[in-house]
């Protein structure tokens, strides 16, 4: 306690503020990453407690049983509760080697092309660890898995938003309406460009890019000798026959594209934190000099579990069956907004639909609190979703520059990576929106 003119009560000494005793690095003030962000915002504790939450991208169910064998075989035998290798352990590695030997039409090496990480998160960070200069530019296609910015801008990266432009008219519209300008991602490379950001298929729009804009993004990349990051993390995840082309089988771009992976999206285990890059030797092992001295290795029991799925999931119909089921889980959501004849995003892959709420209206004088109160339009219009209807959602424009709010305000972001009856309880709430539409 201190005294008003400054000395501490029990003392002559003046009273210190010590909150600022040691000073953070800089870098912290650089891509957002002391903003109050969306998902504190949004986080189930400041909603109603019967809010159901398909705000947040994770599920409200458990990996397989038969995954969670594995996971607890792993923690009773005693190799796997030890350090790994940097590069994963050698049974994950092989079992990817397997998995995406004819996705990519190659044969991979489990020494040099595969690198295990802790989650897509870490592997990404390494990556840009290992390649970013001070001031190289990253090309990154909004709206933007939001964990690029902060990544990029902690290793010396300059963000360079390019849009993706969202399609014009009414009700449904697919996913594949989302498109590049591709003068204006031209116009947006300089000589200090290094890197595009490729997420296919997208979280939020759920676009599956086609091989007509793969082969684009590819030609400017060989161009301007860029590297490019391709964000496959739902990979396993593309519904209605659509065909998911892996930009690193492209002509000439396996050399310069690392493939990212994600055990936590294949078998509904986010918490595990285990994830992949694959790629050539030349982006492989520079990414395992820099994951080596951010976390040594990669959580081990998982890493064996993680395996464990990857090879029995082909027999076992898994992922075709997995897949099926999210797709029912979209069709459910999205029926909520056929009924009320909103527009939305009919996402093609990923678990998120993007409903247009630009027709949304609320009370003049509804008491929002101040986080939302001053950010876009959308952080107001969930806010009301989340309070009035009892559905929480998350605010689109959080995934913009500055500059593209705008496009971004116009959007929620509303997850189904939930279970059927969550999902269907949510979609009869959600028909009460209709007295608040314009
Ligand atoms: C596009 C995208 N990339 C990467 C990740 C991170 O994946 P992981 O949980 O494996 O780190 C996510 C998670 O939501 C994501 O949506």
């Amino acid at each position: 306690m201190s005294t008003a003119n400054g000395t501490s009560a029990n003392g002559n000494r003046p009273a210190q503020d010590r909150s600022n005793l040691i000073p953070f690095s800089s870098r912290l003030k650089e891509g957002r990453a002391l903003a109050q962000d969306v998902w504190s915002i949004f986080n189930a504790a400041n909603l109603p407690a019967d809010c159901i939450n398909l705000g947040q991208g994770y599920m409200n169910f458990a990996p397989p049983e038969w995954i969670k064998t594995a996971a607890e075989e792993a923690l009773n035998s005693v190799a796997t509760n030890h350090y790994s290798h940097p590069k994963g352990r050698m049974r994950l590695r092989e079992a990817l080697k397997a998995h995406y030997e004819p996705e990519l039409g190659r044969s991979l090496d489990v020494e040099s092309e595969i690198l295990v990480t802790s989650g897509a998160n870490e592997g990404q960070y390494s990556v840009f660890v290992a390649f970013l200069e001070q001031g190289d530019e990253v090309i990154m296609f909004e709206p933007f898995f939001d964990q690029y910015l902060p990544s990029v801008t902690f290793n010396g990266g300059v963000p360079v938003y390019v849009p993706l432009h969202p399609p014009i008219g009414a009700g449904k519209q697919s996913a594949h309406e989302w498109t590049i300008d591709f003068d204006e991602l031209r116009r947006a490379l300089t000589p200090r460009t290094k890197m595009i950001i490729l997420n296919t298929p997208h979280n939020p729009v759920g676009k599956v890019f086609t091989r007509h804009e793969l082969e684009q993004i590819a030609a400017i990349a060989e161009e301007h000798n860029l590297l490019i990051m391709s964000d496959e993390v739902y990979d396993t995840l593309v519904f209605d026959g659509e065909q998911h082309v892996r930009i690193a089988t492209l002509p000439g771009m396996w050399d310069r594209t690392v493939t990212v992976g994600s055990a936590g999206k294949m078998f509904a285990a986010t918490g595990w934190r285990v994830g992949w890059l694959i790629g050539p030797p030349s982006i492989i092992q520079p990414a395992l000099a820099a994951t080596t001295r951010i976390v040594f290795c990669s959580n081990s029991p998982l890493q064996e579990a993680s395996a464990v799925g990857i090879e029995q999931a082909k027999n076992r119909g898994f992922l075709t069956q997995q897949c099926k089921e999210y797709q029912e889980r979209r069709d459910i959501l999205t029926s909520a907004f056929d009924s009320l004849g909103m527009k939305y995003t009919n996402p093609q892959g990923a678990y998120f639909t993007l409903l247009d709420i630009s027709n949304l209206t609320w009370p003049e004088d509804y008491p929002f609190p101040p986080t939302v109160l001053g950010r876009g339009r959308d952080f107001r219009a969930c806010w009301f979703i989340a309070m009035e209807i009892g559905v929480s959602s998350i605010p689109v424009s959080e995934f913009y520059c500055e500059e593209h709010t705008s496009i971004g305000e116009s959007y929620a972001r509303f997850a189904f990576c939930k279970d059927v009856d969550t999902l269907k309880h949510a979609v009869e709430r959600l028909q009460n929106m209709k007295q608040y539409l314009a």
